[in-house]
């Protein structure tokens, strides 16, 4: 599948020759795992196998979380009591499954912002960083329709200021609503609705990976460096690279042991660590929540959804420039899935020639700024929208936008980067010395 060279799969037995001739899926199977990966990835290139852990956890165990889960407005809330109490394993399932979004969430952040800092997402890798937003996109359409199934007084109300937003569409906006939750207002049709989807989206998700892994595996990965694999030869090929297989596979599945140390001590001593008490209670459409506040991985985008209100000039401004179409709140809306628009045009507005920010001092700098500035979101998506906290989220958010849209296409018009290692093989024996105490110029294989 990669453009790298590299020994393809032969068949040798009369089985294997007879298979091959109707259906090559071992030759399939043969090339992605022994598919030739820059041989200096660091450890932050483990995510995509806790994601892909992730998803398969969320599949399985949502799959026996629905053998007794009912989608009706008078069942939902006591059959995940009574998942809870009666079920056999049934608490460590819902747990596992709570959790399991979390760590799917964490996870992701730390991919993506693995991909923004070494500039993975630069030519060729456009489709890989496209496709990966798209996913990120279902998976918060996904972890939202599953928070309003238990059916407690944050999925009821969570629910009915997210569709909201909808409403808030000039023109269309009411009847998208209505149609979004299938009646006037959140109620039975909306669970329903929720429940079937959030049953569905999983195997787009799924189907979306697949192609993710297909896109990378045509370019072949990026790696800490920036450099690509040298494709003249295969003899060249092979100083750059390892076979997926064990090298990769075994460092993955260690680095998966590890994390899983850390979620199992979470799903078992801290279940409820992360989540919020008051969906434990069931909901009630009388009585609204002192303070709605999504989970923790919504909370950045949250946060700029509320940031721009009708006292922000730039609110004021478009508002009037618009004829009174886009008010505070459609404002808000635009801005929160603005927020995420930007970001997937980072392969175009990356203006810099070289991918990683290693050797990028300037743009390390906005980089980890932009890190802070996501933790000071998140924070701030918590607090009550009052004072100073409507300050910082607005400060915060321009900077998110600043970030996208003027930082990175200007840094790579003023900055002076850092010449980049020539080879990946080059990068690997400098690292490799550096532990060993030696010159990486000793450690070339030229002698
Ligand atoms: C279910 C979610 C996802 C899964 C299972 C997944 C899986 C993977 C895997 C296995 C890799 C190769 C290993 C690695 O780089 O860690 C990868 C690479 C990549 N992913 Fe994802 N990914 C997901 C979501 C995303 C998202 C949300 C983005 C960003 C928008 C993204 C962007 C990328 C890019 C640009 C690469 C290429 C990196 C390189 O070539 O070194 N992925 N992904």
């Amino acid at each position: 599948m990669s453009g790298i060279p590299h020994d393809h799969y032969e068949p040798k037995t009369g089985g294997e020759k007879w298979l091959h001739r109707r259906l090559p899926i071992v030759a399939l199977l043969y090339d992605t795992i022994m598919l030739p990966t820059p041989k200096n990835l660091n450890w932050m290139w483990i995510w995509g196998i806790v994601l892909i852990f992730c998803l398969a956890l969320q599949i399985v165990t949502g799959i026996v979380l629905v053998m007794h889960y009912t989608p009706h407005v008078d069942l939902a809330f006591a059959s995940v009591e009574h998942i809870m109490r009666n079920v056999n394993g049934g608490h460590m399932l819902r747990y596992l499954h709570q959790n399991g979004a979390m760590l799917f969430f964490f996870a992701v952040y730390m991919h993506i912002f693995r991909n923004l800092y070494y500039g993975t997402y630069k030519t060729p890798r456009e489709v890989t960083w496209i496709i990966g937003m798209l996913i990120y996109l279902l998976m918060m359409a996904t972890a939202f329709m599953g928070y309003v199934l238990p059916w407690g007084q944050m999925s009821f109300w969570g629910a009915t200021v997210i569709t909201g937003l909808f409403g808030a569409i000039p023109g269309i906006g009411e009847a998208l609503q209505t149609w979004l939750l299938g009646g006037p207002a959140v109620d039975n049709a909306t669970l329903n609705r929720f429940f079937s989807l959030h049953y569905l989206l999983p195997f787009v998700i799924a189907a979306l990976v697949v192609v993710h892994i297909w896109a990378f595996h045509t370019t072949g990965n990026s790696n800490p460096s920036g450099v690509e694999v040298r494709r003249t030869s295969k003899e060249e090929a092979q100083k750059d690279t390892v076979p997926f297989w064990p090298y990769y596979i075994l460092k993955d599945f260690a680095a998966l042991a590890m994390v899983l140390v850390v979620f199992f001590v979470l799903v078992g001593f801290m279940p409820n660590f992360l989540g919020h008490p008051d969906n434990y209670v069931e909901a009630n459409p009388l009585v609204t929540p002192a303070h709605i506040v999504p989970e923790w991985y919504f909370l950045p985008f949250y946060a700029i959804l509320r940031a721009f209100t009708n006292d922000v000039w730039i609110v004021q401004l478009v508002y009037f420039l618009s004829f009174g179409i886009i008010d505070a709140k459609f404002f808000g809306v635009l801005a929160m899935f603005g927020a995420i628009a930007v970001m997937a045009l980072a392969p175009w507005l990356d203006t810099s020639s070289v991918r990683s920010g290693t050797y990028r001092p300037m743009f390390k700098w906005w980089f980890w700024l932009l890190v802070i500035d996501f933790f000071v979101l998140a924070w701030v998506g918590a607090m009550p929208a009052e004072g100073i906290y409507t300050w910082i989220s607005l400060i915060a958010s321009t900077y998110w936008f600043a970030y996208f849209l003027v930082i990175l296409p200007l840094l790579g018009v003023i900055e002076k980067p850092l010449t980049p290692p020539a080879t990946i093989e080059d990068d690997f024996l400098a690292k490799n010395s550096k532990n060993k105490g030696a010159s990486a110029t000793r450690a070339t294989p030229a002698e």
